[in-house]
């Protein structure tokens, strides 16, 4: 399946020229499906840069996973975190982590006579991963980015924020294509691919299968019916019964958007796809 557009591509060449200008690439994954959302070009593109990792939408993702995905990506030149950019009040840390990352250069800077040496970052990650969400609670208010919006690519500039770090505006990255369709289901039902690209029934039926085997509970509570009733239907018995039980008579294209969105909100649990002792990460 080829769904990298153009205008992605683009950006991350833009990006690649910038790199000699960052000081610290911070990759941000979302908690939820933290190997489906890495790129598999970062390591290449973070090269021997300092590397933060944000882990985020951690208050929507199961705790058990994001504490073993923090772990896993912890690495001697990366640093990880995880946060609810939505709703934290944890900036600090985040903050702290970025001087961390940074403070080589910023000692050598020092050495050299510079006070206060300015800390240039920059944040990729898969659309709809929090990138803007975090940028604009490091910048304190909201930044229009000229990134990943067909159409918008204007460039790119230095977002300046409170604490003598600037943000590069850079839009996110995504892979050119991916051979393994489990990944793209994952990224598609935590949106982070556009609904178009795959059929929504599709994915919702990818989902019930995920659901059944590592969260029956949360799949029989939002199907309205008991953990035995769940073992006894098939996938496409129960998206059906579904759809029907919330008033969508057969319309389940309807229902698995429905689904997805409750999903996506965290309305279905907190909910984690991605197992970190099943990949090699770093
Ligand atoms: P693109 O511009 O598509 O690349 O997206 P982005 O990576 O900049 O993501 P953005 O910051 O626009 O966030 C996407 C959606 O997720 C928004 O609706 C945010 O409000 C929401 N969001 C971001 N971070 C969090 C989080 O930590 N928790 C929750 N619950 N929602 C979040």
């Amino acid at each position: 399946i080829q769904w990298y557009p153009g205008h992605m591509n683009k950006a991350r060449n833009q990006l690649e020229e910038k790199l000699n200008l960052i000081d610290v690439v911070i990759e941000v994954l979302d908690a939820r499906i933290p190997s489906a959302s890495r790129n598999p070009m970062i390591s290449e593109l973070v090269g021997d840069k300092p590397h933060l990792i944000i882990l985020n939408k951690t208050d929507l993702a199961d705790p058990v996973m994001t504490k073993l995905w923090q772990k896993k990506l912890q690495g001697p030149r990366t640093l990880v975190m995880a946060m609810d950019a939505q709703h934290n009040t944890n900036m600090q840390a985040l903050i702290t982590l970025i001087k961390k990352a940074a403070s080589e250069k910023v000692k050598k800077l020092e050495e050299r006579g510079a006070s206060n040496p300015i800390i240039r970052v920059c944040l990729v990650g898969v659309p709809n991963c929090g990138k803007s969400t975090i940028i604009n609670r490091l910048v304190g208010r909201n930044v229009t980015m000229t990134g990943d919006r067909p159409g918008v690519t204007k460039g790119q500039a230095w977002l300046k924020t409170p604490y003598g770090i600037q943000i590069l505006d850079t839009p996110g990255i995504l892979w050119p294509k991916f051979e393994d369709q489990e990944v793209g289901y994952k990224l598609a039902a935590f949106g982070a691919i556009k609904d178009t690209i795959f059929h929504a029934d599709d994915v919702a039926l990818f989902v019930i299968r995920q659901l059944r085997q590592y969260y029956p509970a949360y799949l029989a509570k939002f199907a309205n019916c008991t953990k035995d009733k769940l073992e006894n239907i098939g996938d496409t018995d129960l998206l059906l019964a579904m759809t029907q039980n919330n008033g969508m008579r057969e319309d389940y294209d309807r229902f698995s958007l429905f689904m997805l969105q409750r999903l996506r909100k965290g309305k279905l649990g907190r909910i984690s796809l991605d197992w970190p002792s099943a990949n090699n990460e770093n």
